[in-house]
């Protein structure tokens, strides 16, 4: 294995999808349609899984609620059914082709309770073991602004300064009490910093007094972009809050043990050169349906 190569990465997919009731009740939001840029109609989850894959990642394991399994592995496991297959033009019958070769590097793992994003990773840890992964959201998707993909862009910063890289992009004050957001010491200006703290919705006040970037528009913060690459200490730091029985709004969180995971490695923030899209909640898929296709 070459020096800091990454190999696996982890797409939680468990989440009920509250915001998007009722549609969810019955349709994972991970498995929402969405036109990709090459002009396919693909569950969310796909246009995640062929942006890791593209950028080198050889192994995706995507943690699902156990009564979801079986979903999942019809899309990412199995082909077509034989009448469906042959109905199929062949472009679309070699796409379904490349489905099963993709199928072949992913593995389903279970969240046998649905409780929270941090208890989804946690439940990659067996799987990851001790090696560092990419971790996606499963309800974004990506859009570089230059030829080198959002999810190459982060490998590539991890590969530079070996240590836990957060994606993150430009936020304005009105939405960051719905994101992660992040302060830090720029190392290069506008695009790589050294992340002093973490902080999961902050209030429009505390982020003026606490989570203020150097150079940045008086308005403007630095919120989390849904990428990831952490070192497997990670998976310590929820095993603690989850021992512990340690809950924020209900839910074993993410960012908390990120702030963990920093304290004690420390962590490099990247301004990813791309946009993400939001399929999570209502009007955003709506919005995501309109502009992805044509970024
Ligand atoms: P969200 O914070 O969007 O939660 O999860 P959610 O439950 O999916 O949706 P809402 O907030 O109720 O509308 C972020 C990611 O973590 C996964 C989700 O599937 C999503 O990809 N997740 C969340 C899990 O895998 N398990 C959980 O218990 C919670």
């Amino acid at each position: 294995m070459q020096k800091n190569q990454v190999r696996k990465a982890v797409i939680p997919v468990a989440g009920f999808g509250t915001r998007l009731f009722p549609a969810t009740k019955v349709v994972k939001k991970e498995l929402f349609p969405i036109i990709d840029r090459d002009g396919r109609a693909k569950p969310v989850i796909l246009a995640i899984i062929e942006e890791a894959i593209s950028a080198g990642i050889a192994e995706v394991g995507i943690v699902v609620q156990p009564d979801d399994k079986e979903i999942f592995e019809n899309l990412l496991k199995n082909p077509p059914k034989k009448e469906l297959l042959e109905k199929l033009s062949p472009q679309n019958q070699e796409y379904s082709q490349y489905l099963e070769d993709l199928g072949s590097k992913i593995t389903i793992l279970l969240q046998e309770e649905q409780l929270g994003y941090g208890h989804a990773v946690f439940c990659a840890k067996d799987w990851v073991q001790n090696e560092p992964f990419l971790l996606m959201l499963g309800d974004h998707i990506y859009a570089s602004d230059i030829e080198k993909s959002c999810a190459s862009q982060v490998l590539d910063v991890y590969e530079q300064v070996n240590q836990n890289v957060v994606g993150l992009t430009t936020m304005p004050a009105e939405i960051i009490h719905k994101a992660g957001c992040i302060t830090g010491v720029w190392q290069e200006l506008n695009s790589i910093l050294s992340v002093t703290q973490l902080y999961e919705k902050p209030t429009i006040e505390y982020a003026k007094q606490h989570l203020r970037v150097e150079g940045m528009a008086e308005n403007d913060f630095l919120g989390i972009f849904g990428l990831y690459l952490l070192t497997p200490k990670i998976f310590d730091f929820l095993a603690e809050h989850i021992n512990q029985n340690f809950r924020e709004r209900g839910e074993f969180q993410l960012t908390s043990c990120l702030e963990k995971l920093r304290q004690e490695e420390g962590m490099t923030g990247y301004v990813v050169k791309g946009k993400c899209f939001d399929t999570g909640l209502p009007d955003a898929y709506r919005q995501t349906m309109i502009d992805f296709r044509n970024f």
